[in-house]
C-alpha cells in the first residue's frame, strides 16, 4: 500500500471542521471529518486543526475529539505526527495484487509453453477422481436441505479434522482454501501501520494481502529447518501482531520446519504477544510431519491445512484450526457472507479423506512428487546449481540475472516463475532466483535431465546456497 502525507498541505481551520459536524459525538465527529474527506474537502497532507481548538469549537471535552481521532487514524483516514499534528492520509488502494499477478510473468511471446513449470499448482493426473467420490455420496445421499443454521462444518468432517489435527485445536473450521484463510486472518489481526513477519521469500498473494491492509511486512530469512530462530528473535523487537508461517513444504523452496525448530521458534515467541498463523498449503502431498507450533502454544496458533495440492485446487477447502480468540471472531464475520462452505463438497472431501482409493491416489502422488523434485535437485546439484533441498511441489533456484533466465527458459518452451515477486524486501542479500513448479514435471528421467540443461544454462553463473 502507498501512504504518502505530503508535506504541502495547508492548516484547516477548526471553524471550517466544526461546522460540517452534525453529531457531537466521537462517532459524529469522526463521521463528518471522514465525509470531508471523501469530498475532497480537505486534502491529503492538509493538517487538522488540534484536538483542543476543535473540542473549544465544537464545545466538547478534548477526550471526545481525540476518541474522534483515534477511530480516524484506526481506519487509516489520517496520522498523527507528534508535535507536527495531526494529518490527512492518501491511502492509493492498489488495484491489482502485482505480486499475485507477477508470478506468471515470464517473458514469453509464445502462447503457451510446452513445459510450464510456473503455475504453483498440483499435476491434474495426481489428483483423486472426484467423480468416484461424488457419485459414491449422492448414490447414499437423501435430500441436502441444510438449514442457514446448520453447524458450518459437518460433524464427521469436523471430527476427522481434530483428529488428524497437529494440536488440540480450539476451534476448527473450514474456508474457501487457505487464501480465503489467510485473507479472513489478516483482515481479522491486521491494521493500518502494524507489523507483521513472514518469511522471505514467501507466498506473494499473501504479501500482496498484508500491503492492502497497510503492514509493515518484516522478512525473515529461512534455512533447511524453517524460519531462524535468532532472526524471529530480532523481527520480534519491534511488537509485530502477528507471525505468519509456511510449516511445510514451503512455497518456494520446499523447506519444512523440523520439530526441533519448532520448539525453538516456540521458545522464542513465547517472549512475544504475536499470534502464529500457520499455512500447511501441501498438506499431505509434503513428505514432511506436520508438525506445528501449536504443540507448544496453542491458544496463540492457528494452523490453516489446504486440500488444494492433494485433492485438487476446485474444491477450494482448506481447514482452519487453532486459537478461538482469532477463529471465532472470523466465523462470525463470515456468516454475514458466504456463511459456510458448501457441504455438498466438504462431504466430498471427507469422502476422499476416508475412502481407500483417494488415500492410495494421494500417497502416491506424494511419491512422485518427491520422486519428480528430488530428481530436478539431484541433476542441477550436478551441475553446480544450488537449489533449495525440500519436498512438495516447487523449487527456488539461484540464477545469476533472473530476466535473462526466463527469457533462456521461455526460448526453450518452459516457463517458470520469476523470483522476484515472493522476495519481501529486495535487499542485497537476496539475489535473483526463479521458482520451479518440481510438481509439473513430467516422469521421464531424461526428461527432467533436459530440464536441469536447460535450466543450469539459464541460470547463469550463480551457484549460491539457499538463503
Ligand atoms: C503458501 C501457499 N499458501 C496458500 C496457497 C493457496 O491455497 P488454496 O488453494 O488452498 O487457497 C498456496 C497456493 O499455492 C500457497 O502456495
Amino acid at each position: 500500500m502507498t501512504v504518502t502525507v505530503p508535506a504541502t498541505g495547508i492548516s484547516v481551520p477548526a471553524e471550517s471542521v466544526a461546522a460540517f459536524v452534525e453529531d457531537r459525538s466521537p462517532r459524529g465527529i469522526a463521521a463528518a471529518v471522514h465525509r470531508m474527506i471523501r469530498a475532497g474537502q480537505v486534502q491529503p497532507g492538509d493538517r487538522l486543526p488540534t484536538v483542543r481548538d476543535l473540542a473549544q469549537h465544537l464545545g466538547v471535552s478534548p477526550a471526545t475529539v481525540s476518541e474522534a481521532w483515534q477511530a480516524l487514524g484506526a481506519v487509516g483516514a489520517i496520522h498523527a505526527r507528534g508535535r507536527a499534528g495531526t494529518f490527512v492520509r492518501d491511502v492509493a488502494e492498489p488495484t491489482r495484487p502485482t505480486r499475485y499477478l507477477g508470478i506468471g510473468g515470464a517473458p514469453s511471446t509464445e502462447e503457451s509453453a510446452a513445459l510450464d513449470l510456473s503455475t504453483g499448482t498440483p499435476d491434474p493426473a495426481l489428483l483423486p477422481a472426484l467423480h468416484e467420490a461424488v457419485e459414491r455420496f449422492t448414490s447414499g445421499a437423501t435430500a441436502w436441505t441444510s438449514s442457514y443454521l446448520d453447524e458450518p462444518v459437518l460433524p464427521a468432517l469436523r471430527e476427522h479434522l481434530e483428529q488428524s489435527w497437529p494440536f488440540r485445536a480450539q476451534r476448527m473450521t473450514v474456508v474457501d482454501g487457505a487464501l480465503d484463510g489467510l485473507s479472513r486472518i489478516v483482515d481479522q489481526l491486521v491494521g493500518l501501520g502494524d507489523r507483521v513477519i513472514m518469511e522471505s521469500p514467501g507466498f506473494p498473494p499473501l504479501i500482496d494481502l498484508l500491503d492492502r491492509a497497510g503492514a509493515d511486512v518484516i522478512p525473515v530469512a529461512i534455512d533447511e529447518q524453517g524460519v531462524i530462530p535468532a532472526y524471529l528473535a530480532r523481527a520480534l523487537r519491534s511488537a509485530p501482531v502477528a507471525v505468519f508461517l509456511q510449516p511445510r513444504a514451503h512455497n518456494p523452496t520446499g523447506t519444512s520446519m523440523t520439530r526441533l525448530r519448532s520448539s525453538q521458534l516456540a521458545e522464542v515467541l513465547a517472549g512475544s504477544r504475536a499470534w502464529v498463523i500457520e499455512d500447511d498449503h501441501c498438506g499431505d502431498i509434503s513428505l514432511a510431519e506436520d508438525v506445528s507450533i501449536g504443540q507448544f502454544l496453542p491458544d496463540r496458533c492457528v494452523h490453516i491445512r489446504s486440500y488444494s495440492k492433494s485433492h485438487g485446487p476446485d474444491l477450494r477447502i482448506a481447514a482452519v484450526g487453532g486459537a478461538a480468540e482469532v477463529i471465532d471472531p472470523m466465523m462470525a464475520r463470515r456468516m454475514l457472507g458466504p456463511g459456510w462452505t458448501s457441504r455438498l463438497l466438504q462431504a466430498v472431501l471427507l469422502d476422499l479423506l476416508t475412502h481407500a482409493d483417494p488415500q492410495e491416489t494421494v500417497r502416491q502422488a506424494r511419491i512422485a512428487y518427491t520422486r519428480r523434485g528430488t530428481l530436478l535437485r539431484e541433476k542441477l546439484k550436478d551441475r553446480g546449481i544450488a537449489a533449495s533441498p525440500g519436498d512438495g511441489i516447487n523449487v527456488w533456484i539461484p540464477v545469476e540475472d533472473e530476466r535473462s533466465a526466463l527469457i533462456t527458459l521461455a526460448a526453450a518452451g518452459i516457463r517458470v516463475a520469476p523470483g522476484s515477486p515472493f522476495v519481501v524486501t529486495a535487499d542485497s542479500t537476496t539475489g535473483d532466483a526463479i521458482r520451479v513448479t518440481t510438481g509439473r514435471l513430467p516422469d521421464d528421467e531424461d526428461r527432467i535431465e533436459d530440464v536441469a540443461n536447460i535450466i543450469a544454462r539459464a541460470a547463469g553463473s550463480a551457484g549460491g546456497a539457499l538463503r
